[in-house]
């Protein structure tokens, strides 16, 4: 073999290596859609063998009609297909659910075939089960302690109460006030605030403050798991409704005597939003899969981030579930119009991170205190307390007033939006000296989305799809970095 004739064989033994090793399926098949490859991965999801697939129709492996096989689409349209959700009967009898691209090859202008990349839904199932696990036995802990609580022990607090919602202003004193009622009642409570503004510490405290406190509270963010996982996890499943499927109860079922906090309920595809309000209304839910109903009995709180009547006319929300959810409706105020709050709010930041980050910082400088003042803060008291941590890293430990010459020569980054391409870095910590290691990694992170979101001209779902990760997930990444 000459040295060309090596580095192919080279490069097409890597290759096998490489498809047969990583965690998802690969099908290629020709102009005519046959199948030419399939990598050891997807056999093993399909639990078919090589020689039983090869030459076939793709749409007859899998008992697709031929329109609508996205891999016949592909092939037509000689374009990518959007992602998309397969459910299956597996050669063993099962129920397979993957979710992939297919993209053409082409030579030139000529399409000669197009290639499946397919990923398992079962692995992340299984990653989201151990998460409701984990809050589960948290949940249990924090119930073991609460019985120890009589024997005089007093244990760490794991859930936010109302004490621990700061200000003095008269509209953060009114959202108490309706969040103290309701967590009397048993009704629905709608949260609406901005990024920050404290809905989960709301939720947190309405629940330990109802007469379900005894009982769990699970949280849920809609907008940071993936769609096609959301129905299993609210409603659970049943054995063998799809490969690996265990009987498992959904959140439902966990929460039930207590309460289900559905956090950015807005994100929740609005088919499963229709599957939510039949639940409420008749209180009871059926897994995935599952033949019977079983009653639940759960107190909903649910918020949104953006104002609830603009969500159900862009329709991210269904008018009916808003309705049924809203029975309270509890405004949280963005920090910009209670900014007499601020003050309370950094002395008490400042309190924690004394403690935290051993320094005696016990007064800040009136300089200071006007510019936080003048500013806005899109991120609301988060990206406030994240200022707080920032500068008090900077002070030395001998400083007892927080004055401006201590605080980070890049300061103003607190205080700068960069808009161009509409990105707006709410939070840039970008300080030189005594910053820690989580805010390094944050800032780099930043920085990455930052860069790839510009690559794509600001469009999301390309950005996405350029880290591999879900839209959606993107954009649960960009609010918890405070990126717009
Ligand atoms: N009124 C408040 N008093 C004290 N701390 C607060 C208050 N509001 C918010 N915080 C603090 O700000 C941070 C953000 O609060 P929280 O997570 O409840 O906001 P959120 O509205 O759920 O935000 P997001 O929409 O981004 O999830 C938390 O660290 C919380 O401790
Ligand atoms: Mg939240």
């Amino acid at each position: 073999m000459n040295r060309d004739e090596t580095k192919t064989v080279l490069l097409n033994e890597a290759f096998k290596i490489v498809l047969d090793h990583i965690d998802e399926g690969i099908i290629v098949v020709d102009a005519e859609g046959k199948i030419i490859y399939c990598n050891e991965v997807q056999l093993k999801f399909d639990g078919q063998k090589f020689e039983d697939v090869v030459g076939r129709y793709s749409w007859d492996v899998y008992n697709f009609e031929k329109k609508d096989s996205t891999l016949f689409k592909c092939l037509q349209k000689e374009e990518p297909s959007k992602a998309y959700v397969h459910y299956y009967l597996s050669r063993a009898g099962q129920y397979v659910r993957v979710t992939g691209n297919n993209f053409p090859v082409k030579q030139g202008s000529k399409t000669l075939g197009a290639v499946a990349i397919d990923r398992n839904l079962q692995n992340s199932e299984e990653m989201v089960a151990k998460v409701v696990e984990l809050q589960k036995t948290l949940q249990e802990g924090k119930r073991d302690l609460a019985g120890t609580l009589g024997s005089g022990y007093l244990p760490e607090k794991r859930f936010f109460s109302f004490e621990d919602i700061l200000g003095e202003s008269d509209a953060i004193r009114q959202s108490l006030l309706w969040a103290k009622s309701a967590a009397r009642s048993d009704s629905p409570v709608f949260l609406y605030g901005e990024t920050g503004t404290g809905k989960e510490m709301f939720a947190q405290s309405i629940h330990s403050n109802s007469s379900r406190n005894l009982k769990p509270l699970i949280s849920i963010n809609c907008a940071a798991i993936p769609e096609n996982l959301l129905e299993g996890i609210i409603f659970g499943t049943v054995k063998g409704v799809f490969t690996g499927a265990t009987d498992r109860k959904g959140l439902f079922e966990e929460a039930d005597g207590g309460t289900l906090f559905l956090d950015e309920i807005n994100s929740m595809p609005l088919n499963l939003q229709g599957k939510l309000l039949r639940a409420l209304e008749e209180r009871k839910v059926r897994r995935l899969g599952g033949k019977h109903e079983i009653p639940v009995d759960v107190r909903i709180i649910s918020s949104c981030n953006s104002e609830p009547t603009k969500a159900v006319a862009e329709k991210q929300l269904r008018s009916d579930l808003y309705y049924r959810l809203a029975v309270v409706n509890i405004e949280i105020p963005p920090l910009r119009i209670r900014k007499r709050d601020i003050r309370i709010l950094v002395d008490y930041f400042i309190q924690c991170f004394n403690i935290k980050l051993k320094k005696n910082i016990y007064e800040i400088s009136p300089e200071i205190y006007g510019h936080l003042e003048e500013y806005d803060w899109p991120g609301n008291v988060r990206q406030l307390k994240h200022w707080v941590e920032c500068a008090m890293n900077m002070v030395p430990e001998d400083q007892t007033i927080l004055i401006e010459e201590y605080v980070p020569q890049k300061f103003n980054y607190f205080f700068i939006r960069e808009s161009n391409l509409g990105l707006n870095i709410v939070n840039h910590p970008s300080v030189e000296r005594g910053v820690e290691v989580s805010k390094q990694i944050r800032e780099q992170e930043i920085v990455k989305v930052v860069d790839e979101l510009k690559r794509h001209g600001g469009n999301i779902t390309k950005a996405a799809k350029a880290f591999g990760i879900s839209r959606q997930g993107l954009q649960y990444r960009m609010r918890k970095l405070g990126i717009k």
